[in-house]
């Protein structure tokens, strides 16, 4: 076992942090407080080929390994998890199901700007009755030949405006239940699909996130990704990629307000010394460097696991779960060191706290995690 990284993954590593350091660290707070997506800096963050980093670069993409996405993910995060989100879905969820399951065509048409961020993408699998029992999908995509007809109401949608390529889950035949389900590729501006309203977030709201709604789109069946009643297997297996994008985004949540709780407990003074002289802080500061350490090693390995062909499925939901704990109790214990200030904005950790939250539910709730983790365990 090694722990060292290597010279690229380390090159990429700091390039993340500059990125987020000089340039979504400016403006993060006042997007926060207006939730005001990050147009440009997301455009910044493709042009340096954050956007599609492990795609095969004959598809645009910058053929780099799960690690140093891993790595990536993490530095953004630290700074900006409204920005991360949107590098987590455009790359695990969007890119990546589009690379190992489209066709040559759909590939050149949609892979190829999604990998080189001249556009983003969305996934779409959650419904207002179906979030964590996901195949109880309630929309329809009707076999009609040459194309599908596709009615129905998506929800919580990352990148639900912002997004120009659609991957959108939906029911052809009820009766054949999750293997009666399809993904479409939906475009924006097809007639009769609408962006429907816009969720006013606790966290993460710089990104932007929306239900869709779709009447009558009709979407031709080339759009279809892989056979007829893919759609499900699809998602899942697309999803136990996008859980190490999560994991990692948690794992930078944490580690970004420790980083803070850390460098303020050096200046604060109280009681005639800095606060990080006094045991109590010296034992926090301690646990919350163990727990983000097992859970960097936890994302490591699912990305080790991923890269290597292993079945990561569990390990990542093991990140998952393990990483987005770690986040909701590191941020809190990070808003305690700071007393007041903490809880107020221009000191991060309060952002970050509400951030931490959301990693805790999307891309499967911590209970869906412990679903697939029992059932691997009890085989
Ligand atoms: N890889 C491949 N196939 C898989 C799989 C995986 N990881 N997981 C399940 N499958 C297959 C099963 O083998 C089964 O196929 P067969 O019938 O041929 O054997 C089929 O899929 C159905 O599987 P289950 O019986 O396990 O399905 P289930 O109904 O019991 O559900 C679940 C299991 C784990 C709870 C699943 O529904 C799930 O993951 N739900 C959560 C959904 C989710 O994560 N939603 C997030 C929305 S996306 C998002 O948040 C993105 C964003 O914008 C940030």
């Amino acid at each position: 076992m090694n722990f060292e990284f290597t010279e690229e993954q380390l090159m990429i590593q700091k390039a993340a942090r500059d990125f987020a350091n000089d340039v979504l660290k400016p403006g993060v707070i006042e997007r926060d407080e207006h939730q005001k997506f990050p147009a440009e800096e997301i455009k910044q963050l493709g042009a340096l080929g954050f956007l599609g980093m492990m795609v095969d670069p004959k598809y645009g993409g910058g053929g780099l390994d799960t690690i140093s996405y891993v790595l990536a993910m993490e530095e953004i995060s630290k700074v900006d998890a409204s920005a991360s989100v949107v590098m987590s879905v455009n790359n695990s969820l969007v890119c990546w199901g589009l690379e190992h399951f489209g066709t040559e065509e759909q590939k050149q048409k949609y892979l190829v700007p999604l990998a080189k961020g001249e556009i983003i993408g969305a996934f779409c699998l959650s419904e207002p009755e179906a979030g964590s029992d996901a195949t109880s999908q309630r929309t329809t995509a009707i076999d009609k030949g040459d194309h599908y007809l596709l009615n129905g109401t998506k929800n919580w949608i990352t990148n639900g405006n912002s997004a120009s390529v659609y991957l959108v889950m939906a029911q052809t035949d009820v009766s054949k239940g999750h293997k009666g389900i399809n993904c479409l590729i939906v475009e924006k501006g097809m007639p009769g699909f609408q962006i429907g309203a816009k969720e006013n977030k606790m966290g993460i709201r710089g990104s932007d996130t929306h239900s869709l709604l779709f009447s009558d789109v009709k979407v031709p069946k080339e759009n279809r990704i892989g056979e007829d009643g893919f759609g499900f297997k699809f998602a899942m297996k697309t999803l136990s990629g996008g859980r190490i994008g999560i994991a990692s985004q948690a794992l930078g949540i944490a580690s970004g307000a420790y980083e803070l709780a850390l460098a303020y407990s050096k200046e604060r003074k109280a009681f005639g010394k800095t606060i990080s002289q006094h045991q109590a802080i010296q034992f926090k500061l301690a646990d919350m460097a163990t727990e983000i350490e097992a859970a960097r090693l936890l994302c490591l390995k699912a990305a080790v696991l991923k890269d290597t062909h292993g079945d990561y499925g569990t390990a990542s939901a093991m990140a998952k779960a393990y990483a987005s704990r770690v986040a909701m109790w590191v941020t809190t214990e990070a808003v305690q060191i700071h007393g007041g200030y903490g809880y107020v904005k221009e000191y991060h950790v309060e952002r970050l706290m509400r951030d931490a939250k959301i990693t805790q539910i999307y891309e499967g709730t911590t209970e869906v995690q412990k679903i697939v983790i029992a059932r691997s365990v009890l085989g």
